[in-house]
């Protein structure tokens, strides 16, 4: 394993103590950080930093790699905790479709949108689905993101959604990024079911989660809450049953209607509530009293023109906000969390701060992964990013579209 020593950081950012697992209301303006700074890795992890005035002798240190970050900035490497980018083709003809009129309710009401990502993942080998999920892992670790959750939920049949976990599994084991596995069988009701929604329901609890339980396919369940979709009842009974088999819920919340996700993910316990454009201010009130992170998935809502989830007036309720991609065919066909950012700065006011903290920290945390990366600490992982010359942290949301980002660590290694 390398050891690195970096020096001459321009700036060091998001230095936190270990204990720190997510940042909450006007925490969320605070970014610690170190100008003029060193950071060290050795086996994979960071090992120490600080400013230059106190560089360290590197006499002891053997095989040490020096890099001169001059000029430069160093981010923890973006955690994103929502995505669905097990999928193959793409839904381009939607896009076109919305471009002249149709509505993603309408375009889904004819059988479109999940349906046809279905159809599409029902023809795909395994290996096929791998390939085309390694092209779109690749790009998003080059836009700066070292770890990452993954969804089901375009099988929607046993063997289906078996082999879109199994996909996930496999890119888990390549300990390339931490990488967790969602099982959403419930993520729309397949054709076969169309007049049997209890029968999908049942299939999903008695036969989908012991065969995922089984094979240690998931970390988490999840259901997306919405008319036409899965009522709250319905969310609530699938969630429970996903945690009998040791699975931590999520949910698909409030993103075309105010439903009852929030509710339902509160009352189970779930780790994070996910979209959030029709939140009102009872969930506030609820998600205040939960360790639940209040997701926004800003790249949805700006690629299908819906309202903007209150994440300003959430903030300022003291709640924690994250941010993650959504990255998926249908709504969010990118996974590019500096635009993401952007989006947080320009549509949301939030500040850059707030924006980075919702990516790194907070997003690590609806993963829980918050005591691995999401932050420079010692002992977390290596996984970090060197800026091109820059002037400040806030102009990588300021400079939506560039690509500032030189190059990517992950456990210390140089991709
Ligand atoms: O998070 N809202 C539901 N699921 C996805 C979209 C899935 C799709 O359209 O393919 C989402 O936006
Ligand atoms: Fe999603």
């Amino acid at each position: 394993m390398s050891r690195l020593l970096i020096k001459n950081i321009k700036t060091l950012v998001q230095v936190r103590e270990a204990s720190v697992l997510k940042v909450s209301g006007s925490q969320m303006k605070e970014l610690p950080s170190i100008d003029n700074a060193w950071m060290a890795v050795d086996n994979g992890l960071i090992a120490d930093f600080g400013p230059m005035e106190d560089f360290p002798g590197i006499e002891d240190w053997k095989g040490l790699e020096v890099i001169d970050c001059e000029g430069k900035l160093i981010l923890p490497s973006y955690a994103d905790s929502h995505t669905h980018i097990v999928y193959a083709g793409n839904r381009e003809v939607e896009f076109i479709d919305r471009i002249n009129g149709l509505s993603y309710e309408e375009i889904f009401a004819r059988g479109g949108g999940i349906l046809n990502s279905a159809k599409k993942l029902a023809d795909a080998t395994e290996d096929e689905l791998f390939e085309q999920t390694m092209v779109r892992l690749k790009e998003v670790i080059g836009q700066g993101t070292g770890s990452i959750e993954i969804k089901s939920g375009y099988g929607l049949s046993v063997e289906s959604e078996l082999k879109m976990l199994r996909v996930i599994k496999r890119i888990k084991d390549l300990n390339l990024v931490p990488v967790k596995a969602t099982f959403l069988g419930a993520h729309a009701l397949p054709v076969e079911y169309k007049n049997n929604k209890q029968g999908y329901i049942d299939l999903i609890i008695n036969d989908m989660l012991p065969k995922i339980a089984a094979e240690k396919l998931a970390d988490y369940i999840d259901v997306f809450c919405e008319q036409n979709y899965f009522t709250y009842e319905e969310t609530k009974q699938i969630l429970e049953a996903g945690k009998k088999h040791g699975l931590v819920p999520k949910v698909h919340a409030e993103q075309l209607s105010h439903f009852g996700g929030i509710q339902a993910g509160v009352e189970c316990g779930a780790i994070s509530v996910d979209h959030l454009e029709f939140c009102d201010d009872a969930d506030i009130e609820l998600l205040k009293k939960s360790d639940t992170m209040a997701t926004v998935l800003p790249g949805a809502a700006f690629f299908l023109g819906l309202p903007l989830p209150p994440a300003r007036k959430m903030i300022d309720a003291g709640l924690p906000i994250a941010f993650a991609s959504d990255f998926n065919p249908g709504s969010s066909p990118s996974g590019n969390m500096n635009f993401m950012m952007s989006l947080g700065c320009v549509q949301y006011k939030l500040t850059p701060e707030e924006v980075i903290n919702a990516c790194t920290i907070n997003s690590a945390y609806a993963m829980q992964l918050s005591h691995e990366v999401g932050s420079i600490t010692i002992g977390k992982k290596a996984n970090f990013f060197i800026t091109k010359p820059i002037s400040s942290y806030g102009f990588i949301p300021y400079s939506f579209g560039s690509n500032l980002i030189e190059v990517v660590y992950l456990n210390g290694v140089k991709q």
